[in-house]
């Protein structure tokens, strides 16, 4: 087994070469706590400023080039700057940027994807992951006239507060691993959302439709973050879960908004799954904010006022923008079968590549990948929930990252959830696993 070279020669090379990140982010820290607009960009010693990208390429302050990894929290599918994208968008900015009405391209977008995923008859637009799990949430309550709710621990959905309960909990307070107890994991969250929340094992099926049968009486719904490409999930477990929820009488809420990108009918096509429910981010808005909910048209039409108040309301100003809209149509339309299986066969060479340079080194590091997205952990323990991800050892990915940096190829700090864009090629895939190589070789 080897150990992998020290972090401060990693950070001092680090900051010899990003001057100008530094004093950006130094700038930042007398306005912005951190000196960032979100911890998630933190990595030691700061992060790196992105001047632009293009393609599969992004360039930073000082003009260095990195092959994109990160995707944008895997948001951007066809990279950067994609002609068909900047074509729409350009035509919709001549048109005007917020009209303060419906415009055509929310239905066109909307059919769009109405037509990709069988279960989703009606949708609604709106800004963010966050807002879709809110809403998709307040409808199975209102649906169901009951309160509670069911996730999985390690399960992420945004952040308002019931889906922010056991997203990572500290193991030590995390309770049995086959009934985990419900965790705050933001200061300042209400104790009666924390109260709401029945906390669920993945990758245990009888264990979740026990508790799930358990509390039948007061829970709304499950909601169900598939984590692609993050933890493998055995199709037998997915299963269970919806037909647990489903016979239970709940509705299940399918979290797509990273799994979307697996392929044209997402990833309930891949399990053979219909939710009540589901929710879209991310791809869908082309690089712009967005959050999609759908569904059932009889838990949907719970929204449709058209005809007096059914007591159930949406709103969001900036709910479907229409550049976000124009932006999201123009990517949906490039995903076709053919670039799909172009996406197959890179994540297909990225894993094995990956998965036999660990073995060839005897380094105790897994890859887990599903389509385009993958995610890469220093571990031998088998991964199969929260708990086993949660004890893998961040300080070699640190370095790793960083080494991976030097050789010009831009991950997601801590290396998961990474995606695949559609300008990749083989020889990127290669290029990651050589500079994978020499990473590992640091060490030895
Ligand atoms: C599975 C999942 N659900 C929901 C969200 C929340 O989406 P947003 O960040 O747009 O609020 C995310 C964000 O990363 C996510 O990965």
């Amino acid at each position: 087994m080897t150990t992998l070279a020290q972090p401060s020669s990693f950070e001092e090379r680090y900051r010899a070469g990003s001057p100008r990140s530094q004093s950006c982010f130094e700038r930042g820290q007398a306005t912005m706590p951190g000196g960032l607009a979100k911890g998630a960009y933190y990595f030691r010693p700061y992060p790196l400023f992105m001047e632009r990208g293009e393609g599969c390429y992004l360039y930073d302050l000082e003009g260095r080039r990195y092959v994109d990894f990160a995707n944008h929290h895997t948001a951007q599918i066809l990279g950067h700057n994609h002609p068909a994208v900047m074509a729409a968008l350009y035509a919709q900015l001549e048109k005007g940027i917020a009209l303060g009405a419906p415009v055509t391209v929310e239905a066109e977008l909307a059919e769009e994807i109405s037509g990709r995923v069988p279960s989703i008859e009606k949708l609604r637009f709106c800004n963010s992951g966050t807002e879709a799990t809110l809403h998709a949430i307040r409808l199975a309550r209102g649906f169901t006239g009951r309160n509670k709710i069911a996730k999985f621990e390690g399960g992420y959905h945004g952040s308002h507060d019931v889906v922010e309960v056991s997203v990572s909990p500290p193991l030590d307070v995390a309770g049995p691993e086959s009934a985990p107890h419900a965790v705050p994991t933001a200061g300042g969250m209400s104790q009666h959302a924390v109260d709401e929340v029945l906390v669920l094992p993945y990758n245990d099926e009888a264990a979740a439709a026990q508790r799930i049968a358990d509390h039948r009486d007061e829970l709304a719904c499950v909601i169900f973050d598939p984590k692609a490409g993050i933890l493998p999930l055995r199709k037998d477990f997915v299963r269970g879960v919806v037909s647990a929820a489903q016979d239970n009488g709940m509705l299940l809420i399918f979290d797509e908004i990273v799994g979307f990108r697996v392929g044209t009918g997402g990833l309930q096509e891949y399990y053979g799954i219909t939710p009540d429910l589901s929710v879209f981010g991310k791809i869908i808005g082309g690089g712009f904010p967005v959050g999609v909910f759908g569904g059932r048209a009889d838990i949907m039409d719970l929204l449709d006022t058209t005809r007096g108040s059914t007591g159930f309301f949406q709103s969001g100003t900036f709910s479907g923008h229409p550049v976000t809209l124009a932006a999201g149509l123009a990517t949906l339309q490039q995903l076709t079968p053919e670039v799909f299986a172009h996406l197959d066969r890179l994540g297909e060479q990225l894993q094995t590549g990956l998965s036999d340079l660990f073995a060839r080194h005897g380094v105790a590091a897994q890859v887990v990948g599903l389509g385009s997205l993958f995610s890469i952990y220093f571990t031998d323990e088998e991964l199969v929930n929260y708990r086993s991800l949660a004890r893998a050892d961040k300080e070699v990915s640190h370095r790793i990252f960083h080494s991976l940096l030097e050789s010009g190829l831009f991950l997601s700090h801590g290396l998961g959830m990474n995606a695949l864009s559609v300008p990749m090629n083989a020889a990127h895939i290669e290029t990651l696993i050589s500079a994978m190589a020499t990473a590992l070789a640091q060490s030895e």
